[in-house]
């Protein structure tokens, strides 16, 4: 086995077991409690892993997480250097409230080579599939980024479909798209998901737009980087005190982070479980033997490599 194909089969069981775990909350309102499992879970699935990783994005700061910490090591010393990015339930009030797209997700990268997310919780971002690759410029309007994302996909403008969370901050986005003619697709929690859309060719969805979580970003970027999609970002901090501790980490807000900003080397992997059936992944099932199933999404580490299977546990 390659050091690639064994770190897949070491993400399946991490991402697999998260799943799992948290799918015992679907549906309890319990959401932390729920997190919690699933971070559990993929701690003791990383105890077994064979790399020397460290957690680039997490839970948050070590003294408020007491797993899955942003600079935690992982794995079993032995094995690739990596940067790892999770997010043991992304939707964990979907989870709660037993709706569908909640999912487990880790990604991976070469060691330092993930975007640190620092103290940023908010990010607008711009994420297409290969056929755009390149029509995107985040610090352009949304109209004119339309506009070339239509040409550079041979499509219509009014045959566009953008994926938007349904927040407050997000009305003169969808009035924009609107004006353009092109379709919004409305979701009230997920952007990792609706990047996932954005980037596979049979999906409706062509892009997703507006402002989401900043470590969602980089974990959406290793899908993107695989798939040869593209993406921008810009941090859009939503609170003073947001702002105030990236500017006293001397961040520069204003900054176009590129695809090669968020993940800087040639490859990376994205893992994704789903916790509650959605579009993409169905939710884990009991097998006739007690086995659990997990349904699974791999995109990468290879360029264009995609996997989407049932994960014995
Ligand atoms: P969580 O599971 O961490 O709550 O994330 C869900 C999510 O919808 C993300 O997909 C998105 O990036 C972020 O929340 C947006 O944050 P907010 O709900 O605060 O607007």
């Amino acid at each position: 086995m390659t050091e690639h194909e064994q770190l897949v089969e070491d993400l399946k069981q991490v991402v697999c077991s998260a799943a799992a775990a948290a799918k015992k909350f679907v549906g309890t309102g319990e959401k932390e409690a729920g997190d919690q499992a699933a971070v559990d879970a993929m701690r003791k699935s990383f105890e077994e892993a064979q790399m020397d990783a460290v957690v680039r994005v997490g839970e948050g700061e070590k003294d408020e997480a007491p797993m899955l910490y942003m600079g935690e090591k992982l794995g079993n010393g032995v094995g690739l250097k990596l940067d790892i990015a999770v997010d043991p339930v992304e939707g964990t009030s979907l989870m709660a409230a037993g709706k569908p797209n909640a999912i487990a997700v880790v990604a991976a990268t070469d060691q330092g080579k993930f975007w640190d997310a620092g103290s940023a919780y908010y990010m607008k971002k711009i994420v297409v599939g290969a056929a755009a690759r390149g029509a995107i410029d985040i610090t352009k309007s949304t109209a004119d980024n339309l506009k070339s994302i239509a040409q550079a996909s041979e499509k219509k403008i009014e045959d566009l479909v953008v994926y938007v969370l349904d927040k407050p901050r997000h009305i003169e986005l969808r009035k924009e798209i609107e004006a353009c003619g092109a379709r919004v697709d409305l979701h009230a929690e997920g952007d990792v998901i609706g990047s996932v859309l954005a980037l596979m060719e049979a999906s409706e969805v062509d892009a997703l737009m507006g402002i989401g979580g900043a470590p969602e970003a980089v974990i959406t970027a290793a899908a993107v980087l695989a798939l040869g999609g593209d993406m921008q970002g810009q941090l859009a901090p939503q609170q003073e005190d947001e702002r105030s501790a990236l500017l006293a980490e001397g961040t520069d807000i204003d900054k176009v982070l590129l695809l090669s900003d968020l993940v800087q080397s040639d490859w990376a992997v994205f893992v994704a479980a789903g916790v509650t059936a959605g579009v993409l992944l169905d939710e884990p099932k009991e097998s006739t033997n007690n086995e659990v199933l997990v349904d699974y999404l791999m995109i990468g580490p290879e360029a264009g490599q995609v996997e989407n299977d049932l994960f014995e546990l």
